[in-house]
């Protein structure tokens, strides 16, 4: 039984993968693989370990409906065509909770280095601009005794809004496709409706699942509905704001700053005018960037490959 793995993953999930005697070939070029050379390569094997946002559709999964499991590297699978893949009998499995941590944690920093303006200041040190002290410039906003907006209030965005709940006493609210009673009872968390989530956020942090739905939903309208003195952060998947209209908000200060760890297309372009405005703060997809979460992540993949391979129920199913 061998298993393809598209990037070079952390040894944790390796060594299960050893130890349970499964051959492997890890595609360890810093490359994204073309659509048919994925393919030309589970042709090879009996099973795929996904990681990154190769998309696996109905014609992908088509071509190899012989894997006996497939097993993504990732909480979001909107990279995967998971209703063809169950149709074709492919068991399919992901990663969440383990980078709940690491991916609020993204969040969080990105809020607080937005609201004071860090990376911004950063970049002025870095070309000499430490001039002298002007009790009138730089100023940021402080975030204590805020409202944190939350859109997607699943393990992520719970992570988060309890590291704002303990340091900076913040209120929250939040809108999902369903009710968090868990979170509405530990955090006091009030659910609200789309509109009153954009209008009532002072930080408004998007850890939704990419969905048709959610595709481009932060757009010029909602974004005109925020405060002027909002922070948006995204931390999910780029695709959910429209990045000219996020421009635009900056621009025209219809709101106060954005944090993102997500864009769309990704890698950002270096020139992307975003990346010279004061309140903006832009990672490149680190949200589960840790030793902690990437070999978690790492270990449960190889989890599901294992079983899958197996024809035992998957640990980490999708759905
Ligand atoms: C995830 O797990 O979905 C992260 O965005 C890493 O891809």
């Amino acid at each position: 039984m061998k298993v393809f793995i598209t990037r070079q993953i952390p040894e944790a999930g390796i060594r299960l993968l050893r130890d349970a005697g499964i051959e492997f070939t890890e595609h360890t070029e810093k490359r994204n693989l073309a659509p048919e050379e994925l393919v030309a390569a589970c042709k090879a094997h009996d099973a795929l370990l996904s990681v990154g946002g190769n998309k696996l559709d109905a014609d992908f999964l088509q071509a190899c409906r012989h894997l006996k499991v497939i097993a993504l590297m990732s909480a979001g699978y909107d990279n995967l065509d998971v209703a063809t893949a169950k149709a074709l009998g492919i068991p399919v499995g992901n990663t969440p909770g383990v980078l709940s941590n690491a991916t609020a944690d993204t969040a969080f920093l990105l809020m607080l280095a937005v609201s004071r303006k860090a990376f911004y200041m950063h970049k002025r040190i870095e070309k000499g601009e430490w001039g002298f002290f002007d009790p009138t410039a730089n100023l940021g906003i402080e975030l204590n005794g805020r409202t944190l907006g939350v859109f997607g209030l699943g393990s992520i965005g719970t992570a988060l809004a309890r590291k704002c709940r303990g340091a900076f006493d913040m209120e929250v609210i939040y809108h999902n496709r369903s009710r968090n009673e868990a979170a509405e009872k530990e955090l006091g968390a009030r659910y609200v409706s789309f509109d009153e989530l954009l209008s009532q956020s002072d930080v408004l942090s998007v850890h939704a699942a990419l969905t048709p739905q959610t595709e481009g939903i932060f757009n010029a309208t909602a974004f005109g509905k925020m405060k002027p003195t909002a922070i948006f952060v995204n931390a999910a998947r780029g695709s959910m704001h429209q990045e000219n209209d996020l421009l635009d908000a900056l621009r025209t200060h219809r709101i106060w700053g954005a944090g993102l760890d997500v864009t769309n297309p990704e890698p950002m372009d270096r020139n992307n005018l975003l990346l010279q405005m004061p309140n903006v703060a832009v990672l490149p997809h680190i949200g589960s960037a840790t030793e902690e979460a990437r070999g978690g992540m790492a270990r449960m993949a190889a989890e599901n490959i294992i079983a899958g391979l197996k024809g035992a129920p998957l640990p980490h199913p999708i759905g």
